[in-house]
């Protein structure tokens, strides 16, 4: 693969699967990062195997992630996790606004702000993911759709914590469905968000933030979406699920 002028990241997001003793057997069987990675690989695993997992992403050099939190610092929020407390934990990043959370949990890019402003004043890297619907797609609006969630989420961020966040775009219609966005679909997409980017944190600092693609990310097809200039790596649902499908994913980084 050629090289890229930014860090190449592959995210696993394992969502709402996995046990702790599940969560483990797969560190015990997942060792990928050697002499010819170059990518940095993250994790975004269920709340309840945070804590256990820790000590085994740290030996593995994983980054280790959560899926979500609550903006507050603390408070009446019942079932809801903070910033401070994924922190403690020793969590690295956390996927923000993902489409399951702004579809199915009505999340709004104002929400997913403040989330991201909490989530960078605790140390955390914001992992913002946006992505538009078929139907917006279809109507010709996702260019719009894609300026309104990124500038509302990432309204107001200060300059010198701009660099730690991470954007991945992600189509609504291609996650879990096995319908991978084409190479020119997915440059396309790329290229909006950047310009974006640029527009709302200037050249300098937005050329610093990796821009991901996840949506039926596969073995097979993971080799020509990092080839592809504008995709800075890869955000992988089901398929991180199992060490050997992720693992081979990586290699697909591999310089
Ligand atoms: P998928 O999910 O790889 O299973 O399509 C991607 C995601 O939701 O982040």
């Amino acid at each position: 693969m050629a090289a890229k002028s930014r860090p190449i990241i592959i995210a696993g997001n394992w969502k709402m699967y996995k046990s702790v003793q599940e969560a483990l057997a797969f560190l015990d069987n997942f060792s990928p990062i050697d002499d010819k990675n170059k990518a940095t690989i993250c994790i975004a695993a269920p709340f309840t195997a945070l804590s256990s997992l820790k000590m085994k992403c740290q030996e593995k050099g994983i980054l280790l992630g959560a899926q979500n939190m609550h903006d507050a610092d603390e408070g009446a929020f019942t079932g809801e996790i903070a910033a401070s407390m994924l922190v403690d934990l020793g969590v690295d990043f956390v996927l923000l606004g993902h489409s399951e959370r702004r579809h199915l949990f009505h999340e709004s890019s104002e929400f997913i702000q403040k989330k991201v402003l909490a989530a960078l004043n605790a140390g955390l890297k914001p992992f913002v993911c946006v992505g538009e619907t078929l139907q917006q797609r279809d109507e010709g609006s996702m260019e719009e759709v894609l300026k309104e969630q990124i500038e509302s989420s990432l309204k107001d961020i200060p300059e010198d914590s701009r660099e730690r966040i991470v954007l991945a775009y992600e189509p609504v219609w291609a996650i879990g469905t096995g319908q991978v966005a084409t190479l020119k679909q997915a440059a396309e997409a790329h290229g909006i968000c950047r310009d974006i980017l640029k527009n709302l944190f200037g050249e300098d600092a937005a050329d610093k933030v990796p821009i991901l693609y996840g949506g039926s990310v596969k073995p097979d097809n993971a080799e020509a979406l990092l080839q592809e200039p504008l995709i800075d790596g890869l955000l992988v649902g089901g398929a991180s699920l199992s060490p050997e499908t992720f693992s081979k994913i990586i290699t697909c980084a591999h310089v």
